[in-house]
Parts: C-alpha cells; sequence; structure tokens
C-alpha cells in the first residue's frame, strides 16, 4: 500500500465527500465514525456513512451506503475510485463484506484510505481482493460454447 498526497484536487474533493459523510456518521455502539465516497466512471460522486443498529448485526458500513445511495439514484453504476475516511491510524480498509459488494460494479478501481491526521494511503482494488467473485462468474456460457462441450 503507497502512501500518497492530497495534491490533486479530485482526490480532495472525494476525501471532502467522505469526510463530510463521516461527520454525519450513526455510531452509537462503536464510536467508530466512518465516511466513505464513490466516484463512478461517470465522474459522480456519492458518500455515505455507517450506520450502526443495536441489534448490531443490521450495522451497515459506510462504503456500502454509498455504494446502495449511488444504484438507487442511477441504476448500476461503475466505479472508479473509493475513498474511505476514519480516525484509524493506519487509515482502515473495506471489510470484507463491503469488498464483496465493491466488486459487483468493479474491479479496476483506486482505493484511497484516508484519516483526518492527513494519512492517506492508496491501493488498488484488485491488490486488496484478488480473484474477486464478481458478476462475470455467472455469465450464462454461449450457445456455441455449450455445443463444443463433450
Ligand atoms: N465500518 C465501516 O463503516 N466500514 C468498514 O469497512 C469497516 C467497518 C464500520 C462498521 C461499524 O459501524 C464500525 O465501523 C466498527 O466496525
Amino acid at each position: 500500500m503507497k502512501k500518497t498526497h492530497f495534491n490533486e484536487p479530485s482526490i480532495k474533493e472525494l476525501f471532502e465527500a467522505a469526510k463530510k459523510a463521516q461527520k454525519k456518521s450513526y455510531s452509537p455502539y462503536s464510536q467508530c465514525q466512518v465516511g466513505a465516497a464513490i466516484r463512478t466512471t461517470q465522474g459522480k460522486i456519492f458518500s455515505g456513512c455507517n450506520v450502526e443498529n443495536a441489534s448490531y448485526g443490521a450495522t451497515v458500513c459506510a462504503e456500502r451506503v454509498a455504494i446502495q445511495k449511488a444504484v438507487s439514484e442511477m441504476g448500476s453504476i461503475q466505479l472508479k475510485e473509493l475513498m474511505v475516511v476514519t480516525h484509524a491510524s493506519p487509515p482502515w480498509p473495506p471489510c470484507g463484506m463491503c469488498r464483496q459488494v465493491i466488486a459487483e460494479f468493479g474491479t479496476e478501481i483506486t482505493l484511497y484510505l484516508a484519516n483526518l491526521k492527513g494519512e492517506i494511503q492508496t491501493a488498488s482494488f484488485k491488490q486488496l481482493f484478488p480473484q474477486a467473485f464478481d458478476p462475470s462468474h455467472l455469465k450464462k456460457p454461449k450457445k456455441s460454447e455449450k455445443n463444443n462441450k463433450k
């Protein structure tokens, strides 16, 4: 995972969106405030915060909230970039369940993991989640491919 800087305005824009969402975090149980922001390949930004639940299990992470907001506004999306902002050092990566949900909407994604101390790390999604099970695995074989089977 590489360290990076906020020099680029497009990264700063994503960070600001995630930071703003983080302030809305509903996390009375863990006190861990998480904000996420995604940029689609069309250039649209959506953000989300973690929304906890008294059952614990019904908690939804910030990354999934951002993705679900985007899909509910846009229909199917393709992800280009994802920023996660926490208070943690080193910054937190997306959890396993979020990685699976991210993979549904693209694997060619740049991840930025940041905190409020100015630390920011970058990685490709494939680095964090190699060999993802994604929609391509459920593609039905073409008739011609079926006929070739013995
Ligand atoms: N959390 C996220 O929002 N994203 C992650 O990828 C990791 C965990 C939240 C869920 C819960 O509200 C809190 O952080 C502690 O796990």
